[in-house]
């Protein structure tokens, strides 16, 4: 079953080909970021317009680079949430235009959800497993039992994590995206430079939970502070202890997670899953198993959207052409792993 994947829902416009939830047959992301990057942050009402200019030719660069004509197709799977909603009902409606002129089926699906699946892409996995879902709008700890199916154990109850660096990397004028930024300044700078205190969450319900804002406004707003005190505010220092704390919060809840369920198995994705430090950190760890998704299918792409949307389409699953669009992550069952 061959299906075509559309992605959407933010600043990259992508398409890919995908055999029976597993095989890439080709996937194409188109990136807006130069046209974001002079605003130092996506603009929802050009992310959409520009999305409407590329959708038919990235899908058209999509089967182009399989090889395939649109009657290979077997159907479709499109993202309809989360996400900025102009940007998202152009993916959508893309989908079911699609989907209707050549009477196949087509299915949406969530982003996180897809985010999440993208490693069974390059590893078998057997359920159930943490899953750790970082990106530029969410930040959640869950157990995951099937490819549809997660308990939420935390999330944040703030900023996303992806949020925090390129709000900090806007602040200070690191540059646009900001994750990847900040990433690469910290890799030359001295984490130890600046403390910043880490959340204080961890009891009964919020014990899984995030939290981003006081970091992200301590950064911001107190390097004089600082300066002064505690050394060069260099941006590679800067850039280090941000970083280092922003990981520091993650591990922190996830480590717990894993302690608590006795689970051995941590899969990651979301944008932020790309970040250098936190791949290092999770792996040194001999006990725990981490799979990360090769850096290309961490960020926004359609292969994740249409490997997970096979498996709906394949248990006979059909979104109606009256689908909606939701800027909101589907609402998991919140469940505490003890
Ligand atoms: O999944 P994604 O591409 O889009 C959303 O679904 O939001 O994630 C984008 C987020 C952005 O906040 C970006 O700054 C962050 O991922 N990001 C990173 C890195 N690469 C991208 N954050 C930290 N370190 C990175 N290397
Ligand atoms: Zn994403």
């Amino acid at each position: 079953m061959k299906i075509l994947g559309i992605e959407s829902s933010c600043d990259e416009c992508a398409a890919a080909l995908v055999e029976n939830g597993k095989t890439i047959l080709s996937s194409v992301v188109a990136t807006q970021i130069p046209f974001h990057a002079v605003y130092k942050g996506v603009v929802p009402e050009i992310a959409s317009r520009i999305h409407t200019e590329w959708i038919a030719k990235v899908v058209q660069e999509s089967l182009a680079k399989a090889d395939l004509g649109m009657e290979d197709i077997d159907g479709l799977a499109v993202v309809n949430r989360p996400g900025l909603i102009g940007s998202l009902l152009v993916g959508l409606n893309f989908a079911k235009a699609f989907s209707w002129a050549r009477g196949l089926p087509y299915i949406a699906v969530d982003h996180m959800l897809a985010h999440l699946y993208a490693a069974r892409l390059v590893e078998e996995l057997e359920y159930p497993y943490l899953g750790l879902l970082v990106s530029g709008g969410h930040s959640i700890i869950c157990l995951v039992k099937d490819f549809d199916t997660i308990d939420v154990l935390g999330a944040s109850i703030d900023d996303a994590v992806g949020e925090a660096f390129d709000k900090v990397a806007k602040h200070y004028g690191f540059g646009y995206p900001g994750g990847l930024v900040i990433d690469k300044l910290a890799e030359k700078g001295d984490s130890e430079v600046f403390t910043f205190s880490m959340p204080n969450l961890y009891k009964g319900d919020h014990r899984y939970d995030l939290s981003y804002s006081g970091l992200k406004n301590a950064v911001c707003n107190h390097l004089e502070k600082y300066r002064t005190k505690e050394g060069p505010a260099s941006a590679e220092n800067i850039a280090a202890s941000f970083r280092r704390t922003a990981i520091d919060i993650l591990l922190r809840a996830v480590m717990r997670a894993v302690e608590d369920t006795g689970i051995k198995t941590l899969v990651a994705g979301g944008g932020v899953a790309a970040n250098s430090l936190l791949r290092r950190r999770l792996a040194e760890n001999p006990d725990l198993k981490v799979v990360f998704p090769p850096l290309e299918l961490c960020g926004d792409n359609a292969a994740m959207v249409a490997a997970l949307g096979y498996h709906y389409l394949a248990r006979g699953e059909r979104s109606p052409l009256d689908e909606v669009a939701s800027a909101r992550v589907t609402r998991f069952r919140r469940q505490l792993a003890r």
